[in-house]
């Protein structure tokens, strides 16, 4: 018993090699090819497909649609059709993603169903490759027709109240050090009565080299280094009439807070890391690019260089898996 979790928690370490997806990292049981182990199949495709969505929000298993399992030699090829719901936790979130909360039909769901290709060899499994379909809760419409509908994520009037959330959350000078936009997770519009249009905005900020202060523009600021820097997570509200009118913003610390030796710098992304849109996917996954001064194409993390674009461009799409970049898949061909 406690061997099996002890392996099960090894796989998961190794799925889990980006510290910030996940926190508390439960059993998981090992992938069989027995016809009966789609649910330990759809698991560790979902941790898989969570540990390579780096934008937007996490992702949970809802539904295993389908599970066929093609004996080979040595074992198996599996296909899965699944079914996820997106949850509240930014991916910046350390909540494992199983702890983490569906969002409600009214508050916009949004929902993927991916096709899932995983292999077994001598009992080791591993994801081959996926593909999902994101989208929207279509029924909405129906019940909420006068709800706050989400916009596009680079809506002009939007990342006004982008701006305004970043400057104002800088003006908190309890923090070290500047925080810049990190992801913008989504922007929802709606109409009130007294102020008229109003933009509800969710980003995620991570913590740069410049401190509290500076007289360097925050544009010039870099993040720290995504396993060393502080994170945080806001909504602000906001009114073309009135302007910024709220941001609540919760922390996360650093998953690194071991000190720095004598002499030693922080260390910060290097541009390489973070500047440039990356390639454009090679399966033709269309949509417009995005405009390149989208700042969140220049502040994601190294080994996070890719993005991809759905038919909607008011969520993060799951994207492809593996991916069409030079550096090649991290993980799951060790
Ligand atoms: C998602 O579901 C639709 C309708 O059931 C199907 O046509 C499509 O192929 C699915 N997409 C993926 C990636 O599995
Ligand atoms: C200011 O920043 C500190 C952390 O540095 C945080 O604990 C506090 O809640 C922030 N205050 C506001 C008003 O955001
Ligand atoms: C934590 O950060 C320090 C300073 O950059 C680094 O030397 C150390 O290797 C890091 N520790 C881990 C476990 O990554």
């Amino acid at each position: 018993m406690y061997l099996s979790i002890m392996k099960g928690l090894s796989t998961l370490l190794l799925l889990c090699s980006t510290a910030l997806l996940c926190s508390a990292a439960p059993a998981v049981e090992p992938v069989t090819c027995s016809e009966d182990g789609g649910a330990a199949a759809a698991r560790m495709a979902a941790h898989h497909i969570d540990e390579n969505h780096d934008h937007g929000y996490k992702f949970k298993l809802s539904e295993i649609k389908g599970n066929k399992v093609e004996k080979v030699d040595d074992g198996c090829e599996i296909e899965l059709q699944l079914d996820l719901l997106e949850t509240t936790c930014h991916n910046i979130n350390p909540t494992h993603f199983e702890d983490c909360m569906i969002r409600f039909e009214t508050d916009r769901a949004v929902m993927a169903n991916c096709s899932v290709r995983m292999s077994v060899r001598n009992g080791d499994a591993r994801v081959r490759n996926y593909h999902c379909d994101t989208r929207q809760g279509g029924e909405m419409m129906m019940i909420c027709p006068d709800c706050p509908n989400l916009i596009s994520l680079h809506d002009p009037d939007g990342m006004k109240s982008v701006k305004e959330a970043v400057q104002r959350f800088n003006e908190n000078t309890t923090n070290q050090n500047y925080f810049i936009l990190k992801d913008v997770g989504r922007i929802k519009i709606g109409w009130m009565m007294m102020t008229g249009s109003n933009y509800w905005a969710e980003i995620a900020l991570v913590e740069s080299h410049c401190p509290m202060g500076s007289r360097i523009l925050p544009e010039a600021c870099k993040p720290l280094y995504p396993d060393r820097a502080r994170h945080a997570y806001c909504r602000s509200s906001y009114s073309k009439s009135k302007g910024l009118r709220s941001v609540e913003c919760e922390y996360y610390p650093p998953m690194n807070s071991t000190a720095l030796g004598d002499g030693e710098r922080e260390p910060i992304c290097r541009p390489e890391d973070t500047v440039g849109l990356p390639p454009p996917p090679a399966g033709g996954v269309g949509g417009p690019p995005p405009p390149p001064d989208q700042e969140r194409q220049r502040h994601m993390p190294p080994f996070h260089s890719f993005h991809c674009h759905g038919s909607d461009a008011a969520i993060h799409p799951i994207c492809p898996w593996p991916r069409p970049e030079p550096h090649g898949p991290r993980l799951n061909q060790e």
